[in-house]
């Protein structure tokens, strides 16, 4: 297992419609092993493909972050079935360091998914886990939470985008 590194915006990859899993085989398992690894390293509760630089749609999550056992969930080709309810809680990505945000999402969700071995899952969730599972489904269709916001919140948030491109592309030179 190794960790990777997790790229941040304004990388392109995290734009990218990712791509459908096809192949279910040994390379696919390691990559969703460096990604919980990955995570439970951040720490983060969920990684996407895109966030360590593949358009797949393939994303870890875990909200106890490794605290308990079973906890850990593997999606792949995730789809929301079915989502009810509304409410608004702080939420954070790991690849827009710095910024958490207040956002409306489903508070009940449906989602059908393949395991690593491409078998059909149905995932029934609610609350933070729901959250989480939306959020990471959401950057397989290259949607970052802060598009989510909207008003003096967006304007905020754009402020802070701007930082974190002024800053890498400072990195870089
Ligand atoms: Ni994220």
């Amino acid at each position: 297992m190794a960790v990777l590194p997790i790229r941040l915006y304004p990388d392109k990859v995290l734009r990218r419609e990712c791509r459908q899993v096809e192949t279910f085989d040994g390379e696919l398992r390691q990559l969703a092993d460096d990604m919980v690894e990955t995570m439970y390293a951040a720490p983060g509760v969920g990684l996407a493909a895109p966030q360590v630089g593949l358009d797949l749609r393939l994303a870890v999550i875990d909200v106890t972050v490794g605290e308990e056992e079973d906890a850990l969930i593997v999606l792949v080709n995730p789809e929301v079935v079915d989502s009810d309810g509304i409410e608004s809680e702080v939420e954070g990505c790991l690849s827009i360091p710095d910024f958490t945000e207040k956002i409306a999402r489903a508070t009940r969700v449906k989602v059908h998914a393949e395991s690593l071995d491409g078998e059909q899952l149905e995932i029934e969730a609610d609350g933070f886990l729901a959250r989480a599972i939306l959020h990471e489904i959401d950057h397989l269709d290259g949607i970052l939470f802060v598009d989510r916001l909207q008003g003096l919140k967006r304007d905020r948030a754009r402020r802070h985008l701007r930082r974190l491109e002024r800053e890498l592309v400072g990195a870089r030179v």
